[in-house]
């Protein structure tokens, strides 16, 4: 039998009955205490005993519960489970009355020091709670357990896949029986088989000689998967694991994937959302994934700092969007016990995580630690030995600091180094040398630069969203310059809630290229206009197109994002003349920005910009057709609430997002439209409040289907009505 689901009716601290996953405390937007939700929580769920259960093993695995979980059943203590972002079960067998079995977890949320990632301050919210989802596992008393899949020599015409399995046999039983693995392909085509007799605890199976395999890669995520069968006596289990054939490698010049060379240009991706913390499911994840992949067009993501949601991998892996992985932590190692848990932690989330294609890389130290040779020695034997065939990396801050990894993997913030206090003069990035203080090129990456270096909100001065933009710009221009740089991962996709030791006291750190509804800021198109032109035009012009938003005044110079190979302006009546990338600014970009300055004007035309402010359009051009444009209007006045939702069919107990927006006569967002909205939600649940003001000229709330049905949403505006959305829960 698989899994079943086992999320419904947990009562809650004696009270409510909820279903998982579930934030112990939902947060207001910003401007809260932390500490309200650190502390002990306790869930409860009271079940009977199903009597086709005899005679088999029956467990409970909990995806994932912040921060430090103990879980019993009928009063005695089943086991307990000191880590927030990785898997566990509880088993029942033989503990089980036929009725009115009571389940129960302590969840305490405090920030425990003895445990990874606390004993320091840290840069985001853990937030309390079962928060990812329950399952219900009764299998035969031999079953299927923990099994890694490995595609040696993906390389070659003819390929093959070996997959190791241990088997579970809690009641030691003598193990004879037969383990089969069938090969199929994403249409669930069988391509190959085979079978072996198992007698111990582990069996090791290989199909070779497969032929016509498509590799996996970011353009054509492959997908296959491997059906296990276990036969025994006492009966039959079965597993299913989807994988993908491709290789990985970091050299001394560069990433290669599939043994070609691939520029990484990533974000780094918190799993929080406003208001549920960690606690959206499956679909929200993977609209992350997606919003990373097409709207940001990225080609990898780091998950800082912890092992992520399997739906959000899930969803990366059939995507075509590279991971880097890592353990949890921010800048302080504990003593000796916490070192030995964070090892733990390694093993842990490569257990979890190793069929997965996507990810190409684990990071093994505590994010932006001081070197410690031991602690580092064990966390990178600890990953070696179960996985050979990914490297390492340790997330540095720190210059020539101890290469105990194979990637030397460097958060690299030096740009603006001058204006605060430094004497170099503004560099993107250092070359890979001055910073590793070694005599020879190793395999490098850049795994953070921005966030706290330059804070940007989403409806800060235009001009400093230029600033931010040039920033980002700046340093992917850097770093596709640089054969020794394999990429760079910005900080970070999305603004994210944290402790008040850190961000704009708010609660936030604005540090986002997207909010935190994922709205995009200015910034969110430097990435995106690097994508081909066959993936979506992008033609973004970095302005509100106002007279004095800017200091003195005007929009010049005037970024355009855009993957568009010329661009044109038409101001007023005057079309000015064609303008390509600043190829001299930014020579390594794939697509760099037009940049429209005082160069590109006669005096006369600049003579134009006088005291009238006019409409403006601006068009881009590919292959000389016109292909996109982007309209500004001189005298933007509020016209439309715009409601869009993610989806219109919501799955069972899913949330979607809606995203609520004041346009001008042109659509275009009312940048310092603050007026607030009144939400109603009817068939389902509104995650946030029902009254709330729009920032930088939009706001999103997420609706969570609670049953089938019709679902109804209104959004109200006193001054431009009442849009109303009918959605359907499944
Ligand atoms: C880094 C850190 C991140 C985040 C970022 C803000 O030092 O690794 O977690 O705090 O700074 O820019």
């Amino acid at each position: 039998m698989p899994k079943t689901d086992f999320n419904a009716d947990w009562l809650f601290e004696g009270c409510d009955s909820v279903r998982l996953p579930h934030n112990a405390v939902d947060l207001p937007f910003s401007y809260f205490d932390e500490r309200v939700y650190q502390r002990v929580f306790t869930y409860e769920k009271t079940f009977d005993a199903d009597p086709t259960w005899a005679r088999r093993e029956v467990s409970v695995v909990f995806d994932g519960a912040m921060a430090n979980a103990r879980v019993s059943l009928n009063g005695a203590l089943l086991t307990r489970h000191a880590d927030g972002y990785t898997p566990f079960e509880a088993r029942l067998t033989g503990l089980l009355q036929p009725t009115g079995n009571r389940l129960t977890v302590i969840v305490d949320g405090s920030e425990n020091p003895g445990i990874p990632p606390f004993g320091g301050a840290i840069d985001y919210l853990t937030y309390a709670g079962i928060y990812r989802e329950v399952w219900l596992n009764v299998t035969a008393p031999v079953s299927i357990g923990l099994h890694k899949i490995e595609t040696p020599n993906v390389l070659a015409a003819h390929k093959s896949v070996t997959v190791t399995t241990t088997l579970n046999n809690p009641q030691n039983l003598a193990v004879s029986g037969t383990l089969t693995a069938t090969l199929c392909d994403a249409s669930g085509a069988t391509i190959a088989t085979t079978s072996a007799s198992v007698t111990g605890s582990t069996a090791t199976l290989t199909l070779a000689g497969l032929a016509d395999i498509t590799l996996w890669d970011t353009t054509t995520p492959a997908l296959y998967t491997l059906n296990l069968t276990l036969d025994t006596p006492q009966g039959q289990d079965t597993a299913t694991s989807r994988f993908g054939f491709r290789s990985a490698e970091f050299t001394s010049d560069g990433f290669k994937l599939n043994g070609k060379p691939l520029k990484i240009r990533g974000l780094n991706r918190h799993q929080s959302f406003p208001y549920a913390g960690y606690a959206l499911g499956r679909a929200a994840q993977e609209k992350d994934a997606e919003i990373l992949k097409h709207d940001l067009r990225v080609n990898l993501v780091r998950t800082s700092h912890y092992p992520q949601s399997s739906h959000f991998l899930n969803r990366c892996d059939e995507l075509g969007l590279l991971v880097f992985e890592e353990i949890p932590g921010w800048q302080h190692i504990g003593d000796l016990a916490w070192q030995k848990e964070s090892v733990e932690n390694v093993r842990r989330m490569i257990r979890r995580d190793w069929n997965h294609p996507s990810i190409i890389i684990w990071g093994v130290r505590i994010n932006e630690s001081q070197d410690n040779h031991d602690f580092y020695l064990q966390t990178n034997a600890a990953a070696h030995a179960l996985d050979s065939t990914r490297q390492t990396g340790g997330v540095r801050y720190i210059t020539d600091s101890e290469l105990l990894e194979d990637v030397y993997t460097m958060n690299d913030f030096i740009l603006g180094n001058e204006e605060h206090g430094g004497n170099r003069p503004r560099t993107p990035l250092r070359p890979q040398q001055e910073v590793t203080g070694l005599p020879h090129v190793v395999p490098y990456i850049i795994t953070e630069y921005g966030g706290h270096m330059y804070p940007t909100k989403s409806n800060d001065q235009e001009q400093r969203q230029a600033e931010h933009v040039t920033r980002h710009l700046e340093v992917l221009n850097a770093m596709h310059g640089d054969p020794q740089i394999a990429g760079c991962i910005g900080w970070c996709a999305f603004d994210y809630n944290t402790h008040k030791d850190f961000g704009s006291g708010d609660r936030l750190c604005h540090h986002g290229v997207m909010d935190m509804f994922r709205e995009p800021k200015f910034a969110a198109y430097a990435y995106a206009s690097q994508s081909d032109p066959a993936d979506g035009i992008i033609l973004k012009p970095v302005t509100f197109w106002a007279r004095g938003e800017r200091n003195i005044g005007g929009v010049l110079p005037l970024i355009i994002l855009t993957n568009c190979d010329e661009v044109e302006l038409t101001y007023g009546n005057h079309r000015l003349k064609r303008v390509g990338p600043d190829r001299e600014k930014y020579p390594h970009l794939p697509h760099a920005p037009v940049i429209l300055d005082r160069r590109h004007f006669t005096h006369d035309e600049l003579g134009l910009w006088g005291m009238m402010w006019e409409d403006a359009t601006i068009t881009g051009y590919l292959n000389g057709k016109a292909v996109a444009t982007a309209r500004f209007v001189s005298d933007p006045v509020a016209t439309t609430l715009q409601v869009t939702p993610d989806t219109t069919r919501i799955a069972a107990h899913e949330a979607t997002r809606v995203m609520v927006r004041a346009l001008d006569q042109v659509g275009n967002k009312l940048p310092f439209f603050p007026e607030p909205v009144a939400i109603t939600v009817t068939g389902a649940r509104l995650i946030g409040p029902s009254l709330v003001p729009l920032r930088a000229g939009s706001t999103g709330f997420w609706v969570q289907s609670t049953g089938a049905g019709s679902i109804e949403i209104t959004v109200t505006s006193d001054r431009l009505g009442t849009q109303t959305l009918h959605l359907t829960a499944e």
